[in-house]
């Protein structure tokens, strides 16, 4: 275990049901894995500061996915390379291969090289050995990374997608031997080709119909880009289609972007594997953008995941949609506490530091307000516009210039407008985050937030007619 470090007298941001390392700086989930219903979480840490730099695979379990032990560095940086973001799978004789960029950094930006490399546990995943045979693919490129693995049963090949971000380009690759790799197939530019191409996953989903039951399977195709995302900075983009173990192929249009997310928080998202792929997934993003990520005022760490979440698709309006909720682990941690029919009536509840708020707008605008002390994080819906909006511009503390503060999503496609439709909306607090899951999950928000002490409080309120009603309204205190 990583030894505890005294908590400095003010460490009022760190969240009680999401991931932090214990201190100094992370960003993305690298290879998220069960393995004997254990959760491993990797991610790209500096293991020596709170800023970007050193960049080594921290290491996390959790039986729960919400109570994480830190662990030592799984892969630590090597005197000329960095061990940039990558992803796991388990062969079958129980051997965990990680598969991670090699970054070899220059003075002159144009000799920088990037080339993927493999490490090899065979103490389940605690500790890694490079390949003497080091890097396995090397294309020679200043920009090349972010290897996805994962077997294709179909095929039994496995398989790696790597980016090519200044191209918005991602690149498949087969292999029977994990070891020898061979190209397959590329995809893009596509979609929202702003900034750089990131952190690519592809990976099969049920299609689930009304009752949660799975009437099919897709894949989909999710690849970051930083900047140019929908609400700035850096988000994620996805393609739902079909893989035949060689190439992706979109069965949509992929001239207007699908936005994973439509917060500005949400970033490197990874599946974890070793999940049977006829069920939903479980995935987990960075919590951050890196418009701000450097100067979030946080300390002695920086940089937080997500909630781990499962994922689907279901069909809305003639086409299928990526759909998110908490994981159920979250249920389990929240017990409820009282004061539902207060929200309902607009009166002001004051609530814990983390907590869980699910209600449904029956054919109404709503508004409610998650109070910080003298801060707020405002989340409303307006059912004519058939939008929802999270507004974090007076939630505390600004990292920087870039950390904006209005976001608004739609909930349908003006054809299919309902003005008396029910939508649900289920929200999580914690102390330095909102994340917002809305219309089943196929609209969701994730923001950080960085507020003054004083107590939290929700107040709802309705605009218009039927105020909402209270057996709709359920709210849940988060603890580990
Ligand atoms: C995305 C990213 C990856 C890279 C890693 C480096 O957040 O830029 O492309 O592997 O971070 O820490």
């Amino acid at each position: 275990m990583v030894e505890p470090v005294a908590d400095p007298p003010d460490d009022r941001h760190r969240p009680i049901v999401h991931f932090t390392a214990r201190q100094h700086w992370i960003n993305d989930p690298n290879g998220p894995i069960i393995l004997d219903g254990r959760a491993h979480l990797y991610f790209q840490h500096n293991p020596n500061g709170s800023d970007w730099g050193d960049i080594s695979w921290g290491h996390a379990v959790s039986d729960d996915l919400l109570n994480w032990d830190e662990l030592p560095v799984a892969i630590p940086a090597a005197p000329d390379h960095m061990i940039f973001s990558g992803s796991t799978a388990i062969t079958d004789d129980g051997v965990v291969a990680a598969f991670y960029t090699g970054h070899r950094p220059d003075a002159d930006p144009r000799r920088v090289r990037q080339d993927q490399r493999v490490a090899i546990s065979r103490d389940g995943g605690l500790t890694f050995r490079p390949f003497a045979t080091n890097p396995v693919i090397d294309l020679d490129l200043v920009d090349f990374r972010d290897p996805n693995v994962f077997r294709h049963d179909p095929t039994g090949r496995w398989v790696m997608v790597v980016s090519l971000p200044d191209r918005h380009q991602l690149v498949v690759f087969g292999s029977v031997d994990l070891v020898s790799w061979e190209e397959c197939s590329r995809f893009g530019p596509v979609g929202a080709t702003g900034g750089i191409w990131e952190c690519p996953a592809l990976f099969e989903v049920p299609v689930l119909d009304h009752d949660g039951r799975a009437v099919g399977r897709r894949w989909v195709l999710k690849v970051d880009h930083n900047p140019g995302h929908v609400s700035g900075g850096s988000g994620g983009q996805y393609f739902i289609g079909d893989f035949d173990g060689s190439a992706f192929v979109p069965e949509h249009p992929t001239d207007a972007p699908l936005w994973v997310d439509r917060g500005a928080d949400f970033y490197g998202a990874l599946p974890f594997a070793g999940e049977s792929s006829t069920a939903e997934r479980t995935w987990i993003a960075w919590m951050s953008n890196w418009d701000y990520a450097h100067d979030t005022p946080t300390a002695p760490w920086r940089g937080a995941m997500t909630l781990p979440r499962r994922i689907a698709l279901v069909e809305r309006e003639g086409r299928h949609v990526l759909v998110q909720r908490p994981s159920d682990t979250v249920d389990r941690a929240a017990p409820v506490v009282g004061g539902a029919d207060l929200v309902a009536d607009g009166a002001t509840l004051e609530v814990p530091d983390a907590y869980r708020l699910r209600l449904v707008a029956v054919g109404a605008d709503l508004s409610i307000r998650l109070g910080f002390g003298p801060a707020e994080v405002v989340v409303s819906y307006d059912r004519h516009a058939a939008t929802l909006t999270v507004d974090r511009s007076r939630s505390g503390e600004r990292p920087n210039d870039r950390f904006t503060g209005v976001h608004t999503a739609s909930l349908s496609t003006p054809v299919v407008r309902d003005v008396d439709r029910d939508v649900d909306l289920d929200i999580v607090v914690d102390r330095s985050s909102v994340e917002v899951f809305a219309d089943r999950g196929s609209v969701v928000f994730t923001e950080l937030c960085f507020p003054p002490p004083g107590p939290r409080t929700i107040t709802v309120s309705s605009h218009d007619r039927p105020r909402p009603s209270a057996s709709r309204i359920r709210l849940d205190s988060l603890v580990r």
